[in-house]
């Protein structure tokens, strides 16, 4: 099976798991485990934003950072622009936040409602370039269901 088609799998579970009575933390520590049991990545996990910075949400791997500001790191970054970042090597990314020195690379997704940002979708590798624009394009359609 391509990567596509994993996606495609893994778009239609999260369909119906992600369940609009339960609040984020839920569904966000499901849909975290679900990315993980199609694509084993090294880190996998949610940042929320509360008040102005973000805290750690669910997560599938090692202990990590738990609060980064506005504009800072890979995610603080995507909070800001509110667009994805890929990050072939963390290592040249300046102001990379090296939460674990196994990552090589890393996307990082906002999830927004009314073009608000209220979390990131982190997801790290110990790979270089281990995301490219399918990633993007499916995890782009995930968070929207949250
Ligand atoms: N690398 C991220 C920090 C979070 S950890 O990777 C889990 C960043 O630069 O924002």
């Amino acid at each position: 099976m391509n990567k596509e088609e994993r996606f495609q799998i893994l778009l239609n579970e999260a369909q119906s798991l992600v369940d609009s009575q339960v609040d984020d933390i839920a569904n966000m520590a499901n849909v975290t485990r679900l990315i993980y049991n199609h694509f084993p990545h090294h880190w996998i996990g949610f940042y929320r934003v509360v008040e102005s910075e973000l805290v750690l949400g669910p997560f599938n791997g090692p202990i990590a950072c738990t609060r980064i500001a506005y504009g800072k790191g890979v995610c603080g970054t995507a909070w800001k622009e509110n667009k994805t970042i890929i990050v072939d090597d963390v290592h040249q990314f300046p102001g990379h936040i090296a939460c674990s020195a196994l990552s090589n690379s890393e996307i990082v997704v906002p999830c927004s409602r009314n073009n608000v940002v209220f979390a990131v979708l982190d997801i790290d590798s110990d790979q270089f370039s281990a995301f490219d624009n399918i990633d993007k394009n499916y995890l782009e359609q995930l968070v929207q269901l949250l």
